[in-house]
């Protein structure tokens, strides 16, 4: 314990000057999860210690890491704990790193943290897209922090963005390619033709892709994503649940064969907008042009593409996941809440729910394929084709690109040709 002079610190490793005014003289940070980002997380610390004390202007020291499992010769020896009270009666913890991933105990622990007026942070966007709301009402009425830059786009710096650096304009539209596994899924289908099943082997033998690889390829990881950063930048609450999702399972190389014809790619997108009080938000696969920054994402990276009233169009690129691009983010909130003892820092949250358009009336372009018709036909039920393309190698069918409508209008109109379409695609520019 740090000797301290007069009243309760606010504070686990703090001292009181003889004036009153609160030193903090370390902070001590316990890290809840030693897997993959947990043992980043240490391992970012300690190999830059110097960096992270010099950036933090205080030394930053793991006081514990609590995992239930034994390390033995692993440095975490020294730290490790079994017990979470272990860490949430100590007054000299600062600050609780969450990396278990899940819902629980995670959430658990993080709330039972802010309540003890401890700072957190976390990489689990499971846990703030469900518990987001609660915990930064206890974080600003405990005047402590909860950060989560790691829980979109891993390595790449887009929460502090929008909460920091973006603050001036007014965003109306975030697109972001937020899973890296099916970006590396979609791109190999591109590069090599080959089929779903055939990718996601590859992406699983590689370890890209989970045993289970549901979270990913059907879209739920990249909802959590899209929920978070939209929530940020339109400063209100925008429930996952709400978010319709469409995944990558249904993508054939054939899809892969028309995109490269547009000179398009194919990309699994999470992507909203919010223009005139209106908001909607989807995550889909689309086919988008190569005059789009997202086009050139490819492989595991992730970007976020964001448009301000102001600003003009802005992209964020690099690292979307992997154990220290993770953890770097991880740890950059450690040091934020480490400047920031005693001090809530404001951001963009908001409770504020956000309803979000019935997706049937959200304006889009459509790319069809069709067999069995002429293109005069397809023309007679979608309205005038801004592109029709016809590929050598299947000589039974053509695609075309419908004018904007909306998605009840397209269904409509399809419906009068359901036997005749193979499958249909988002279109973005
Ligand atoms: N499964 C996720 C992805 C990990 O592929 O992007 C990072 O959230």
């Amino acid at each position: 314990m740090f000797a301290r002079h007069g009243q309760e610190p606010a504070c686990g490793s703090g001292v009181y000057r003889s004036d009153r005014k609160l030193v903090i003289v370390m902070v001590n940070v316990a890290v809840l999860g030693y897997g993959t980002v947990g043992s980043g997380v240490a391992e970012v610390i300690w190999k830059n210690q110097d960096k992270v004390d010099k950036s933090a202007g205080v030394p930053v020291r793991i006081k514990y890491v609590l995992d239930l499992r034994e390390f033995p010769g692993d440095p975490v020896e020294k730290v490790l704990v079994h017990d979470f009270d272990v860490i949430l009666n100590d007054p000299e913890v600062d600050i609780v790193v969450e990396v278990m991933g899940g819902l629980e105990p995670a959430h658990t622990f993080v709330k039972k943290a802010l309540l003890a007026g401890k700072s957190a942070c976390t990489s689990n966007k499971a846990m703030v897209a469900k518990f987001g709301p609660e915990l930064m009402d206890i974080a600003k009425e405990k005047n402590v922090n909860f950060m989560f830059e790691a829980s979109c786009g891993g390595g790449i710096p887009i929460i502090r963005a929008i909460n920091e650096s973006l603050t001036a304009d007014v965003i109306d539209e975030v697109t972001g390619i937020l899973n890296g596994t099916t970006n590396y899924m979609l791109y190999r289908m591109d590069l090599e033709g080959a089929g779903f099943d055939e990718v996601l082997k590859e992406a699983q033998d590689k370890g890209y892709a989970e045993k289970d690889p549901s979270a990913d390829v059907d879209g739920f990881d990249a909802s959590r994503k899209i929920a978070i950063l939209s929530s940020l930048a339109y400063s209100g609450f925008i429930d996952f649940e709400d978010i319709p999702i469409e995944g990558i399972r249904a993508i054939t190389p054939e899809d892969s064969m028309y995109a490269k014809l547009m000179n398009r790619s194919v990309k699994l997108l999470g992507t909203s907008s919010m223009k005139d009080g209106k908001c909607w938000a989807l995550v889909a696969p689309f086919m988008i042009s190569h005059k789009s920054p997202l086009y050139a994402v490819n492989g595991v990276f992730n970007a976020v593409f964001v448009h301000g009233n102001m600003l003009g169009d802005a992209m964020f690129y690099g690292s979307g996941a992997g154990k220290l691009p993770t953890a770097s983010a991880v740890v950059g909130d450690v040091i934020e809440e480490a400047k920031n003892i005693g001090r809530y820092i404001p951001n963009n949250w908001s409770n504020e729910p956000i309803t979000l358009m019935d997706p049937k009336d959200v304006e889009m372009r459509y790319f069809v394929r069709l067999t069995g018709m002429t293109e005069e036909k397809a023309e007679t039920v979608f309205g005038k084709a801004d592109e029709f393309i016809v590929l050598p190698e299947l000589p039974d069918e053509f695609a075309m690109i419908t004018p904007k409508m909306s998605l009840r209008e397209y269904e409509e109109r399809a419906s009068q040709i359901s036997g005749s379409i193979i499958s249909m695609l988002r279109v973005k520019d």
